[in-house]
């Protein structure tokens, strides 16, 4: 369910009105709303709730301090992948006992931080790795807590730049040396095995791919609990798609459908469930409010030309990626032009759709870019010198910014010019 909806021809966030937030922050501007992330949380846990579990919300997919307290606030734990990634975690109230911490290339400052915050997991992806977080945690004095990352074999579809899963990706342990690698762990003091991992793409539109690698690491899981390893949890980690294109009658399984084929597929087996998703709770639960600059005409294509861009959000020009691109004001005339909807940033690659039928626009009329709720504002960069864009958040007829939009002045102070110049 999404509350992005129009009411009286006017698309609001819940209960407030688009327009009304461009004429107070002005735009492009993020708006999220509160109602959505809840509700797309919910669905998670109350589809798991038949599983010992833990929805370890993906930060990497929207990590604005808002976000994080709101969905704390709901229950939620984290899943880090940098050592600024638990700092907002914990600052946001996230109990450190339900965080997870992802990814390749941990750093041993990172390793140290997030074992003196005491997380419940560390998700480990190769030998020297165990080996780096071993020596930092008998330094330490502790034993670090882990599940190895499986990499299970599996084509989950989707974009070539967001699939995991497969051998020849960077990410895990072949799952055949997995059995291997879990003897290893017997000789390192300060590693505590408790489960298996897996993450095997993003953006993953049928529950096929999920069930093939849960079979397969299944499998796993007998084996090493028969080789006498402990084997209590297993995260299962992110992936769920979303429906980004409206006019198509396929979308994704729900997070309800999904979690009950885990469900199903996962209780009889004594584990504690971690979800690691990230899209499938913030990309519908945001969009980008965006402004028409200039319409151009006349040529072979008619352009709307924003004044948001590639830098505010890049997941048309570097995925491809189809995004709904709605006008805030619904009209009422029913005539349709195709238009390319573009950036203002140098750059063809700059386009946010190409050849969109939409209804006639005008000159500083606003559209809503949809689904922007993750890997929106936490991929924006300040390209051409553009201010990162800011982030609202709604809630019911209230709305809050939750990151403001920076200066000029702002963005130049981390900048120096040495004196000898
Ligand atoms: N866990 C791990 C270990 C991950 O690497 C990811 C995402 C997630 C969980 C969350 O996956 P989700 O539920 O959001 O699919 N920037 C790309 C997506 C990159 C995803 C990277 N890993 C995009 O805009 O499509």
């Amino acid at each position: 369910m999404t509350s992005f909806q129009y009411q009286n021809r006017q698309l609001c966030a819940e209960d407030v009105s688009l327009s009304q937030i461009a004429t107070s922050i002005g735009t492009p501007v993020y708006v999220y709303s509160a109602a959505t992330l809840i509700d797309n949380f919910t669905a998670y846990t109350s589809a798991a709730s038949g599983l010992d579990h833990l929805i370890a919300y993906s930060v990497k997919a929207n990590s604005n301090l808002a976000v994080l307290s709101l969905l704390a606030k709901a229950g939620a734990g984290a899943d880090v992948v940098s050592g600024g990634e638990l700092v907002r975690a914990l600052r946001s109230g996230i109990d450190p006992q339900k965080i997870v911490f992802s990814g390749v290339g941990k750093t041993q400052e990172e390793m140290r931080a997030a074992l003196k915050a005491g997380i419940y997991q560390f998700n480990i992806e190769s030998v020297p790795e165990l080996l780096s977080l071993n020596s930092v945690a008998l330094d330490m004095g502790k034993i670090a807590p882990i599940a190895l990352r499986i990499n299970p074999d599996v084509d989950a579809g989707g974009h070539e730049k967001i699939s995991t899963g497969k051998a020849e990706n960077k990410f895990g342990i072949d799952i055949r040396l997995a059995r291997d690698v879990y003897t290893t762990i017997l000789d390192l003091p300060g590693i505590a095995v408790q489960g298996v991992d897996m993450h095997i793409g993003s953006q993953i539109e049928t529950l096929a791919p999920f069930e093939m690698a849960m079979d397969k690491i299944l499998d796993l899981i007998m084996t090493l609990r028969a080789d006498g390893h402990n084997i209590t949890t297993y995260d299962v980690g992110g992936g769920l798609g979303i429906r980004y294109d409206k006019s198509t009658a396929d979308h994704p399984p729900s997070p309800i459908e999904y979690g009950k084929m885990v469900t199903d597929k996962l209780q009889a087996h004594q584990l504690k469930v971690i979800f690691e998703p990230g899209r499938s709770i913030a990309g519908n639960a945001g969009v980008l409010l965006s402004k028409i600059q200039y319409i151009k005409s006349g040529g072979a294509r008619t352009f709307l030309i924003l004044d948001a861009a590639m830098n505010d959000f890049i997941r048309p020009s570097l995925y491809g990626a189809h995004h709904g691109v709605d006008p805030v004001d619904e009209g009422a005339s029913g005539e349709t032009v195709d238009y390319d909807i573009v950036g203002p940033v140098c750059e063809t690659g700059d386009t946010f759709a190409t050849l969109r039928t939409m209804p006639k626009m005008a000159q500083g009329q606003l559209v809503a870019i949809g689904q922007a709720g993750a890997y929106g504002a936490v991929q924006a960069c300040e390209y051409n010198t553009r201010a990162l864009v800011p982030e609202v958040l709604v809630s019911g007829n209230r709305f809050d910014i939750i990151r403001k939009r920076p200066s000029i002045d702002e963005i130049l102070q981390a900048e120096t010019v040495p004196d000898w110049i």
